[in-house]
């Protein structure tokens, strides 16, 4: 790619929003032209209107840049959106009927039948769901989301498995960190040596994104895998890595009962992105930890620049079949790096406009 795709930020001054300039910094594809965030921010200069949270420099280009209202007339054509729901479900449709690419990462359109829910690893041809949109047809936008970031972990390690053996039943318990609710997010006083048995509405979206994300194709629509799937989610005292601890029973696809060694080969042979040269996409995409103390958020969440699941503590269950853990790191592979790798997907399918000579001047 000769010419960088100029790209803008919805929601650029929170914990998402953040990401993305920090990792779309020096991007090889894309160059940051558009930063948006509510009235509250806009008209300032980045460096004034956010609370810098991320521990390398904040670019001194984009402290300088003046932040934009969320309107999408002077918005590049492809928007990167970090918006809360209730927010994303009104303003990202009319970035996408202004002839956006709004690649999102809230849920308010993650379960729309004709909106693909991708993980490249997982199920790109989902991304095809772009052409049921109207505004596809109508102004050339599109939206596609990323998943909840406790499900891309959960689903990341799940996918090789389900291709191998099958899977009938997964009961997955979350230990969330608190960068997983924005900032300031949970209150100090509630979460400091406490765990929170409750996030609103995530044990719901953990259970149904995992279904659409290992689901089917099926014409104009997906088809949810046929497996019965139980979340427990909890917010715990740590800075950022969602650590999931996960039950599965197996289908039976190998026609015989998988083994352990079965298992790590599926994790360790799982590289659908190989050779496609996605800059985002980590080397190994599941990464296998052999002690028995790992995962951990503080030393295992940064593995693959952010972008690598770890899985570990591979064992025998009582209940079901096979128990382990995984790791993520939320605002990386939950989110922002998720949402990263969507948009090299796209640019790789050549479903970005092609950025000419002419429109870079213009
Ligand atoms: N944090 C995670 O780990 C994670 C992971 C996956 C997905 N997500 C999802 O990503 C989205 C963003 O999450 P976050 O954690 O970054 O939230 P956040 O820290 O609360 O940031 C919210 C952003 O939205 C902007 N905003 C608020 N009202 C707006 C409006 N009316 N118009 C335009 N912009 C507005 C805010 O700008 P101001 O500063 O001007 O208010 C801020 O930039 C959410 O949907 C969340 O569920 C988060």
């Amino acid at each position: 790619m000769q010419t960088k795709h100029p790209i803008g930020i919805l929601g650029t001054t929170g914990m998402v929003g953040q990401r993305f300039i920090q990792l779309l910094e020096n991007h090889p594809w894309f160059e940051i032209a558009w930063l948006a965030a509510s009235d509250r921010s806009s008209g300032k200069t980045y460096g004034e209107a956010s609370k810098w949270r991320l521990d390398t420099p904040l670019p001194e280009r984009i402290a300088r840049m003046i932040v934009s209202p969320a309107d999408p007339d002077r918005a590049p054509k492809i928007v990167f959106a970090a918006l809360d729901a209730a927010i994303a479900r009104e303003l990202e449709p009319l970035f996408a009927n202004a002839g956006c690419a709004v690649v999102s990462n809230s849920s308010a359109f993650r379960m729309a039948p004709n909106v693909p829910l991708v993980i490249p690893e997982v199920n790109a041809e989902h991304l095809h769901l772009i052409e049921e949109q109207p505004s596809r047809k109508e102004s050339g936008g599109y939206m596609v989301t990323n998943p909840n970031c406790s499900a891309i972990g959960l689903v990341l390690a799940l996918k090789p498995i389900e291709e191998r053996f099958g899977l009938e039943q997964i009961l997955v318990t979350t230990m969330q960190a608190v960068s997983g609710a924005g900032y300031p997010g949970v209150p100090s006083m509630d979460i400091l040596g406490n765990v929170v048995p409750y996030i609103g509405n995530e044990e719901e979206k953990l259970e149904a994104e995992t279904l659409k994300l290992l689901g089917r194709l099926e014409g104009h629509s997906v088809v949810p895998l046929p497996a019965r799937v139980s979340a427990h989610c909890n917010r715990v005292a740590v800075e950022d890595g969602h650590t999931e601890s996960v039950s599965i029973k197996l289908g039976n696809k190998l026609g015989r009962p998988a083994t352990r060694e079965d298992l790590l080969a599926a994790w360790a042979e799982f590289r659908p992105l190989a050779g496609q040269d996605l800059p985002m996409a980590p080397e190994q995409p599941i990464e296998w930890a052999p002690q028995n103390d790992r995962p951990q958020p503080r030393l295992d969440r940064n593995r693959g620049k952010g972008m690598a699941v770890t899985v570990g503590r591979l064992r025998p269950c009582n209940v079901l079949d096979w128990k382990f853990t995984v790791l993520s790191h939320n605002t990386i592979r939950g989110a922002a790096g998720a949402a990263i790798l969507n948009a090299e997907l796209l640019a790789s399918l050549g479903k970005l406009e092609p950025v000419t000579e002419a429109a870079a001047r213009a």
